[in-house]
């Protein structure tokens, strides 16, 4: 089994309007286990459409994916997904929405208790696994939804703004909650953002998206150790890099 996921002269258009538009252009990309890599870019330039194709929600054109050693890429559970909108279900209590992609599994009704109420645990939801998600604030809500994402064991988790609806207090929770999870079961993390900070302060890559079509225009690898402290994002360093981020970014919209 390969350690990596290859991206190769992967291709992906759209037709719009009768006329086809490139979106992505990736002539190679590699990400390697246990990588946390961020995906920025300005509004429009490929990322939820690249996390589409490696979700295997959607086809592309043309080129390749090795995915782990995979080539079909057909969504499994070695892949779980985080959207902004939360992936919980109303109707069910917050440990049935953690134990939802384990009713798959052959798993029996003891052990899977166990693993659900390890993921309630890890999101410090211990007492809230009889409520239902209406009952629960919105950074709640997202806890549950990185606990279902984490119970299923997946290798690998997409995830496209998970924390762009929540307020920035939460927000900031959130993503110090995720990199302590992170830090007991580590996984590989394929992030878009468009808080360049967020991007920095979590991951080992950011990889910077150009527009019209999607390529690569910059890779760059986050310098600060691991684990890393919030104090970090006020040193020199890291606001100098946030700032040449937006500045790729910034120069390369269209106007
Ligand atoms: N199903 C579709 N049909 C036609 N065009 C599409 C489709 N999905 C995306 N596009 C187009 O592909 C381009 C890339 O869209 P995508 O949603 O991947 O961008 P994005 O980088 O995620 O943007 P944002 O930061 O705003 O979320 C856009 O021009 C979009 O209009
Ligand atoms: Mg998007």
């Amino acid at each position: 089994m390969s350690d990596q996921i290859q991206i190769s002269n992967l291709k992906k258009s759209f037709l719009r309007n009768g006329a086809t538009q490139v979106v992505l252009e990736i002539p190679d990309l590699i990400i390697n286990k246990n990588e946390f890599v961020s995906l920025v870019g300005a509004s429009g330039c490929g990322k939820t459409t690249l996390l589409n194709i490696l979700a295997g929600f959607i086809p592309f054109d043309s080129g390749s994916i090795n995915f782990f050693g995979k080539s079909d890429l057909k969504p499994g559970s070695d892949r779980a997904c985080v959207f902004q909108e939360d992936a919980v279900f109303p109707w069910m209590t917050v440990r049935e929405n953690i134990g939802y992609g384990l009713t798959r599994k052959r798993i029996n009704k003891i052990r899977k208790n166990e693993i659900i109420t390890h993921y309630l645990n890890l999101v410090n939801l211990e007492n809230e696994g009889g409520q239902y998600p209406k009952q629960l604030s919105g950074g709640m809500r997202k806890r549950v939804d990185l606990a279902r994402a984490m119970a299923n064991s997946p290798d690998t988790i997409l995830m496209d703004e998970p924390f762009g609806a929540l307020d920035y207090r939460t927000r900031k929770d959130l993503q110090e909650r995720f990199i302590r999870i992170l830090e007991l079961e580590i996984k590989t993390v394929i992030f878009v953002t468009h808080d360049i900070s967020e991007a920095l302060y979590l991951s080992d890559r950011v990889i910077i998206l150009s527009q019209s079509p999607g390529r690569v225009l910059s890779d760059i690898r986050v310098p600060f150790t691991k684990p890393r402290n919030r104090t970090i994002c006020d040193t020199p360093e890291f606001i100098s890099l946030r700032n040449k981020i937006e500045t790729i970014i910034s120069s390369n919209v269209n106007s």
